[in-house]
């Protein structure tokens, strides 16, 4: 196994949103003496009280920003003495991204680009230059493409082929990552990782909203004929991989995140509204009619899976929640936090939402 690296200040961008949140959460509390700061805008998708078991926490702070505001992050990086960037803050919904993809471009390319040049800029003024600092891109397996039925899993070489304006976006923020590396010597990190469900997810997504929906005696929209495949990852776990990439990985290199459990969007949607009845007391098959086929999402990828080799055999790490165990506890999550649900689908949602949209 590697040597670990310590960090006295590390900033998390998007830490208010769903897997941000988890990530701030595990450092706020594993490392009392490393200092975090979250820097999120607070969009649709973001919520502090994903926060709340740790908003006081002395080893804390929330900054309220823009991340494409390039002069607000350099002096908050030099203000704070921060040595490490764990970037996860985005527009990270496909089917938005399909509507909008100035949007996407704005923040997932030029936030991740005045990251980059906040870095850069504040590193470069310390006498000690780029030693013990890293930035730390959290991407998507999205970026390599679509696999067909039979194809081997993503890993690291696999190269980028993006289809949707959020995948596009994000491969090139990568890009952009790599290039600062390559050109200034940046020291980076970049990893790629599947599906990610679990609690404090926005209800857009695929478990989430399912598993609202059952609640409310809602439509299930299945997109096409459901038989779309994905690579699901308990939100905890990529939380563990990406403290252990951190503090472990060598500059310049790529780690593929996965959780080897592929489930076609259909079986997941049954077996999703079969433990979210049986939770609710409700019969057998209760909510199975709500299932509908809709009209299949513009060039929906197929399929992805991933090939975790590297991250298991250089760093040691593998996922310790199996998917059973996973999706009972993300169900039971929902259901008992349903004022979390009601509170991030009103509100502010609602006016980020007519703001997004307004004149279409
Ligand atoms: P999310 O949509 O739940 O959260 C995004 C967060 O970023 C929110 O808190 C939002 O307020 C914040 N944000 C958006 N624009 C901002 C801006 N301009 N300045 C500051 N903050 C801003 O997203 P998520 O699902 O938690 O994904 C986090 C990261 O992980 C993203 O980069 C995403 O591409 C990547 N990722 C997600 C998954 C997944 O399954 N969800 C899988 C692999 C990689
Ligand atoms: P999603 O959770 O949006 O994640 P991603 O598109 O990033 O993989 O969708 C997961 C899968 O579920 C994807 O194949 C699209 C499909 N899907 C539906 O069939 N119905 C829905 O309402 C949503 C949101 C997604």
């Amino acid at each position: 196994m590697k040597s670990k690296r310590s960090y006295a200040t590390v900033m998390v961008t998007g830490g208010a949103g769903f897997i941000g949140s988890h990530v701030v959460k595990r450092l706020v509390k594993r490392y009392p003496s490393m200092r975090v700061i979250n820097v999120d805008l607070l969009t649709y998708a973001g919520n502090l009280a994903n926060l709340a078991s740790i908003e006081d926490a002395p080893n804390y702070r929330f900054v309220h920003a823009d991340i494409t505001d390039t002069a607000a992050m350099r002096s908050l990086m030099e203000e704070e003495g921060v040595d490490a960037v764990v970037h996860l803050a985005a527009e990270s919904h496909v089917d938005r991204s399909i509507l909008d993809p100035d949007c996407f471009a704005r923040t997932n390319v030029m936030g991740t680009l005045s990251l980059l040049n906040a870095a850069l800029a504040t590193w470069n003024k310390r006498p000690e230059g780029f030693e013990g600092k890293m930035f730390y891109q959290i991407s998507t397996d999205e970026v390599f493409g679509a696999l067909g039925a039979g194809d081997a899993p993503f890993c690291e070489s696999t190269p980028y082929n993006p289809h949707s304006p959020y995948s596009a976006s994000k491969a090139s923020a990568d890009h952009f990552v790599r290039a600062y590396h390559d050109t200034y010597g940046l020291p980076v990190v970049i990893s790629n990782c599947s599906n990610n469900y679990g609690p404090n997810q926005f209800p857009e997504k695929l478990i989430p909203l399912v598993i609202n929906n059952v609640r409310h005696g809602r439509t299930i929209p299945v997109y096409g004929q459901g038989l779309n495949v994905r690579d699901w990852l308990y939100v905890g776990d990529h939380a563990a991989a990406i403290d252990l990439i951190l503090h472990t990985a060598e500059p310049g290199s790529t780690y593929c995140i996965g959780g080897d459990n592929e489930w076609r969007n259909i079986d997941i949607v049954k077996e999703l509204v079969r433990i979210a009845d049986q939770k609710l007391g409700r019969k057998a098959g209760a909510s199975e009619g709500l299932i509908t086929y809709v009209a299949d999402r513009k060039g929906h990828d197929l399929r992805y899976a991933i090939d975790a080799t590297r991250i298991r055999t250089e760093l040691g790490w593998r996922p310790e929640v199996d998917f059973t165990t996973g999706l009972a506890l993300t169900v039971e999550w929902y259901l008992a936090n349903d004022k979390w649900l009601d509170d991030i689908t009103s509100g502010e949602y609602v006016r980020y939402y007519e703001r997004m949209y307004s004149g279409r």
